[in-house]
């Protein structure tokens, strides 16, 4: 059972974050004054050994001279009696103990009873990339090793943690973070998103007061209700402009981010495995490794922190080159019909061809079958957990509209929820044991669906076992795998009870394990996270997820202020948008199919209406924009992306402006939610292009104010701006633009 869990654990969490080219980053150590310095992008990071032998941040921020020097690491000075030095020195991973009230990166109990954990600097090794630290307890064997790895291009930060236990006995950890970072005081705005089921990704934005704000999932996987991303700006929120410190955890577990402004002012952001219920047993010589905690700097406000990202992601998280193992960016998403929407459970053979007749009329590359094709799924009361054909459905297998898939030119996905059981199901009848539950105590159904503990071997082996065979016996080239539901009666009833919050590390680890060993098989076959939308997103899942379902409210307007927000921590390339049946089934409201594709053309487009009712003018709007989307997909979901007006907090307009990276096309969104009074849509200053270019301007949908020129400079079009059309009004309009380089 273990070699699985051995070949694959985080290894492959590891190597992601070990940044290919890496040419011009720099990690160097000062032995005279102690101090540590990376250097990457436009961004330098700086900490020492302090006086004490503490590892301390000394700086992080804007690149500096390499001529630059830092002195040795000093401790703050103890305030008051109250405010020990401990507590006031910014430590990169201060262990609970020595009287320290901020929040701890780790906090252990020894088997004697002792929970004092004071660590300092051990050794390190400079790589080429970073450099790895090792602290050690003032006494006791306990090691951890701090990773630090930074990118070339964008200066982005990896750093994370592996707790070493060289005592004779075991250790129990009750916290630990995967790194802490530090800002000096001063006055600055939190942003952090948050949401619930189709109501994911709101920006918040709010000055960062005394204390603590903690942002969180409790919920054993990333959650609707708040995501592993924060922001901090100093002074007050501005798209374009001043300084942005930001981060984003790689997990997908139940994760913590504490930004904590403490009572001297100064501001620090601790976070990885979220200790509510937590605790790991750590026995002798065993060693626990976090997640990665990314962050970065921008001096270029939220909208230039957000590019950073979306390139490093890109770059740096995101699956690549299937199988080749080359370092070739993602390639954009194949536009993608999905059945969900149309026929629900409903599927048949029959109705899925008839489906992808149409959908590959449209010029659709990959058409998907969602839920309801497998066991006795009729609808979410049964089947889950039994991942055979159903045969009434399907009487030859999924054989036959796979092949009239292909033979219509599309590549073929299918919907799976490996990790869930209905208890009206084969699997739950054979082994109710396999669910995580608390021994005597009731199983809490949400949606009709319990959690397989996929900690168990059993389990980790069973779920990897019928994908595999899925993939093997069928052509597939892409699995949607959903997520349903949030944890309850976490128990693992194999483990003695001290171990059994293992859980919260072990169940997340099996399934980066189930997928990076599906990827292994099967190198050609793609992922997407969903999990009833966008529960599960985070740079974790983003290791082996080619994309992700951000929300299952597919209502075009809804959708702009949820793309919008989804922006801020990830690139439109995983951000997938379908466009479906007007009015909507959530809000009622009634949109015209070009607004709800030019929504749906912000990110990653995808069709999921009842297309078997579309008329003939509704195929030829589709058929027409899929491939003037087509032309300009690589520009919208890989370039450099400008949100020019927000849709946040009631807007009347809506912008936004993508460049390619090297500034030769750019494409324009313009929305206008409810003209008011006449009002006329703003000058659109465009913005990243090359202002002695010249760009030819033609519209994809919509048009520019009359005389407008068809040929100017780049310079023309961020001073002058790009003017809309005079009946450019109205509810519920969009339009879209491009712009090519001559
Ligand atoms: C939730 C997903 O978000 C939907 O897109 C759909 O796949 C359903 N589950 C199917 O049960």
């Amino acid at each position: 059972m273990r070699p699985l869990m051995k070949a694959l654990s985080f290894a492959a969490v590891l190597a992601a974050a070990s940044f290919a080219g890496m040419a011009q980053s720099s990690a160097s150590f000062d032995s005279t004054t102690k101090v540590f310095r990376l250097d990457g992008g436009n961004v330098s990071y700086v900490f020492g050994v302090n006086q004490r032998g503490e590892l301390q941040q000394m700086y992080w921020g804007g690149r500096i001279a390499a001529e630059d020097h830092f002195g040795p690491a000093m401790t703050q000075r103890e305030w008051a009696s109250f405010d020990t030095s401990y507590t006031n020195t910014p430590q990169e991973y201060a262990g609970w103990g020595g009287g320290l009230f901020v929040e701890p990166a780790l906090k252990v109990t020894f088997a004697d009873g002792v929970r004092d954990l004071v660590l300092h600097y051990d050794s390190h090794q400079l790589t080429a990339q970073g450099v790895d630290v090792v602290l050690k307890d003032i006494s006791r064997s306990i090691f951890v090793t701090l990773r630090y790895r930074i990118d070339s291009t964008t200066g982005i930060l990896a750093r994370s943690a592996t707790i070493e236990n060289r005592e004779p006995q075991p250790i129990t950890i009750e916290q630990a973070a995967a790194a802490a970072w530090a800002l000096p005081s001063g006055h600055y705005s939190l942003n952090y998103l948050t949401g619930r089921w189709a109501g994911e990704w709101t920006l918040n934005q709010e000055t960062l007061g005394t204390g603590a704000r903690v942002i969180e999932s409790r919920r054993g996987s990333t959650g609707h209700q708040a995501n592993p991303w924060f922001a901090i700006q100093a002074g007050d929120p501005d798209e374009h402009h001043g300084e942005v410190w930001f981060g984003a955890l790689a997990w997908s577990g139940s994760w913590r981010i504490v930004v904590e402004r403490d009572q001297l002012d100064a501001v620090r952001v601790t976070g990885g495995f979220n200790p509510f219920d937590f605790s790991f047993v750590l026995n002798p010589a065993v060693k626990l490794e976090t997640p990665v905690f990314y962050g970065g700097y921008s001096s270029s406000g939220l909208g230039g922190a957000s590019r950073l990202l979306h390139h490093f992601e890109i770059a740096h998280v995101l699956p690549h080159t299937v199988g080749t193992g080359d370092s070739a960016a993602p390639k954009p998403r194949p536009v993608i019909y999905n059945s969900w929407e149309a026929t629900e459970f409903r599927v048949s053979e029959a109705g899925q061809i008839a489906l992808a007749e149409k959908a590959a009329s449209l010029g659709i590359d990959r058409f998907v079958m969602d839920d309801g094709w497998f066991g006795q799924r009729k609808d979410d009361h049964a089947g889950l957990g039994d991942w055979y054909v159903n045969k009434e459905k399907f009487p030859n297998g999924l054989k036959p509209l796979i092949d009239k898939v292909h033979s219509l030119g599309m590549d073929f996905g299918l919907w799976v929820e490996p990790e869930m059981v209905n208890p009206d199901s084969d699997l739950y009848r054979k082994h109710p044991d396999w669910v995580l539950n608390f021994a005597g105590r009731p199983r809490t159904e949400q949606r009709n669906q319990l959690v397989l503990n996929l900690a168990r071997p059993d389990v980790r082996d069973y779920v990897l076992g019928f994908l595999d065979k899925l993939l093997t016996e069928n052509d597939i080239a892409f699995l949607k795998w959903d997520y349903n539901r949030n944890w309850s009666e976490p128990g693992w009833d194999q483990l003695p009870p001290a171990q059994q919050k293992q859980v919260y590390v072990e169940f997340t680890r099996n399934l980066y394990a189930i997928l990076g060993e599906l990827k292994k098989r099967h190198p050609k076959v793609e992922f997407e996270s969903c999990s009833g939308g966008g529960g599960r997103v985070d740079l974790g899942i983003l290791q082996y997820a080619d994309e992700v379902w951000p929300s299952d409210n597919t209502d075009p307007f809804d959708r702009l202020t949820q793309q919008d927000g989804f922006t801020y921590a990830y690139t439109p390339q995983v951000m997938m948008a379908w466009v479906t049946d007007s009015p909507h089934w959530l809000n009622k409201r009634t949109t015209s199919l070009s607004y709800r594709l030019l929504s749906s053309m912000q990110g990653s487009l995808g069709i999921g209406a009842n297309i078997a009712q579309w008329s003939g003018d509704e195929i030829a709007t589709a058929k027409r924009l899929i491939a003037a989307y087509h032309e300009v997909q690589q520009t919208i979901v890989q370039g450099d992306l400008y949100r020019l007006i927000s849709p946040r907090n009631g807007s009347e307009f809506s912008a936004t402006q993508t460049v390619k990276g090297d500034k030769s096309q750019s494409v324009v969104f313009a929305f206008i939610h409810s003209t008011q009074e006449g009002h006329t849509f703003p000058h659109l200053k465009l913005m990243g292009l090359d202002p002695t270019a010249r760009y030819a301007l033609t519209p994809i949908e919509g048009k520019a104010e009359a005389g407008t020129p068809t040929v100017a400079s780049g310079a023309w079009w961020m001073n002058h701006g790009l003017v809309l059309g005079e009946d450019f009004r109205g509810d519920f309009q969009g339009a879209a633009f491009r712009l090519d380089k001559k």
